[in-house]
């Protein structure tokens, strides 16, 4: 029986420093609801009848392979590319093809909190791993834990910490999914933003996709509520998973699958992504200068080289969690480490999102966050 008490619901109050919220008032809407409007006027079977596209709209998946093996660099062909309802949705169908109740999984410490839920609630074992400077400390798993075949990670920008995954550490986490015939999670969900220089190569191309399930999303380089995401599975699960999806009844509805794939075809994709790691660089810098600024010198800001969010380490005297709920009352969101915590061995660290604050909020907020960081001394 799921029970709920067991899992924490965290919710929004504010954009201003939500993490994972992407920039909502430049959103092209217009030619979005253009595009979803001719979808939604076609009744033919196949977009409104049950199961005519198993595994996702044909053209969406086609759009999608091309996209992630130029962008991605990921190996795969349409029938690999399963399109569901978010990324906790191709989760919970990974945990439950590969993993039996009360097998060992294993997870970035801090990390993601919704996909802990996810593999708690399918009776999965989560085996903490901590970070460091290069990522997850796969080393360390080897030991805590012999008995796993399930490793869920966030190479590209790590949540919450922001770390990359060193190329290093990329080959030593293959080399033991390797060893192991284990499964790796790569959850890629806002690698587009990187603001210079090319991305991180991806664990599933460095791999050739057999060992790793790629996870991808619309919510970031789109909007949330699409709730479009994509899996691609090695080609020895693609079987299984196209008897999967349709029984989880986890896939988004078509006329937004065609939409999207149309918002590819067309370029409106590329230009949005484009567009957007332009304007989050900006914001990025917008927002810590100011913070640089109200803060004075006792606190450090990093800057990291992409993403929509970042993650302010504080002193010991300044709890993240006061200051969490400080901010909260001034109509802020700063969201602590603890709450992406599996252990108590995560840093005093605030998670921070810019991404969505209109450039005219920025400094405003930021100014009233330092203040609250300042006095909570
Ligand atoms: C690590 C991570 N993965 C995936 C997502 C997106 O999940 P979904 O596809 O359910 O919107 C997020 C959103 O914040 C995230 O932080």
């Amino acid at each position: 029986m799921l029970r709920l008490s067991r899992f924490s619901l965290h919710l929004p109050r504010a954009v201003a420093f939500m993490p994972g919220l992407p920039a909502f008032d430049e959103f092209p809407v217009k030619v979005w609801t253009r595009l979803l409007t001719v979808q939604a006027h076609r009744m033919q079977p196949d977009m409104a009848g049950y199961n005519f596209h198993l595994g996702g709209y044909g053209p969406l998946r086609e759009a999608l392979t091309s996209y992630l093996r130029s962008s991605r660099k990921v190996v795969c062909d349409p029938d690999q590319v399963f399109i569901v309802s978010s990324t906790r949705a191709g989760l919970d169908i990974i945990c439950r093809l590969l993993c039996d109740p009360g097998s060992a999984v294993l997870m970035e410490d801090p990390g993601y909190n919704p996909a802990k839920n996810v593999m708690r609630a399918a009776g999965l074992n989560i085996v903490p791993v901590p970070l460091d400077a290069d990522g997850l400390r796969i080393d360390l798993a080897e030991r805590s834990d012999p008995t796993a075949r399930l490793v869920y990670v966030t190479p590209s920008h790590q949540w919450p910490t922001g770390v990359s995954l060193s190329v290093r550490r990329r080959q030593q986490l293959l080399d033991w999914a390797e060893r192991r015939s284990a499964w790796v999670v790569e959850d890629d969900y806002d690698s587009e933003f990187r603001f210079d220089g090319r991305p991180l190569p991806t664990l599933q191309g460095i791999d050739g996709g057999r060992h790793v399930i790629y996870l991808g999303t619309f919510s970031k380089v789109m909007f949330p509520s699409l709730r479009t995401a994509y899996v691609v599975v090695p080609r020895s699960l693609a079987p299984a998973f196209r008897e999967a999806v349709p029984y989880a009844g986890q896939e988004p509805p078509m006329h937004i699958q065609a939409a999207l794939a149309e918002f590819i075809h067309q370029g409106h994709f590329f230009s949005h992504i484009r567009r957007m790691r332009r304007l989050y660089k900006r914001r990025q810098a917008l927002f810590t200068d100011a913070m640089i600024r109200h803060l004075g010198d006792g606190i450090p800001v990093d800057r990291p080289a992409g993403g929509m969010q970042l993650s302010l380490v504080l002193p010991g005297v300044c709890p993240a969690t006061a200051v969490s709920l400080s901010a909260g009352a001034a109509g802020l969101y700063a969201k602590p480490f603890s709450i992406s915590a599996l252990t108590n061995a995560v840093p005093n660290a605030l998670h921070l999102g810019f991404a969505a604050v209109p450039e005219r909020l920025i400094d405003p907020s930021a100014k009233t966050l330092a203040s609250i960081i300042l006095a909570t001394r």
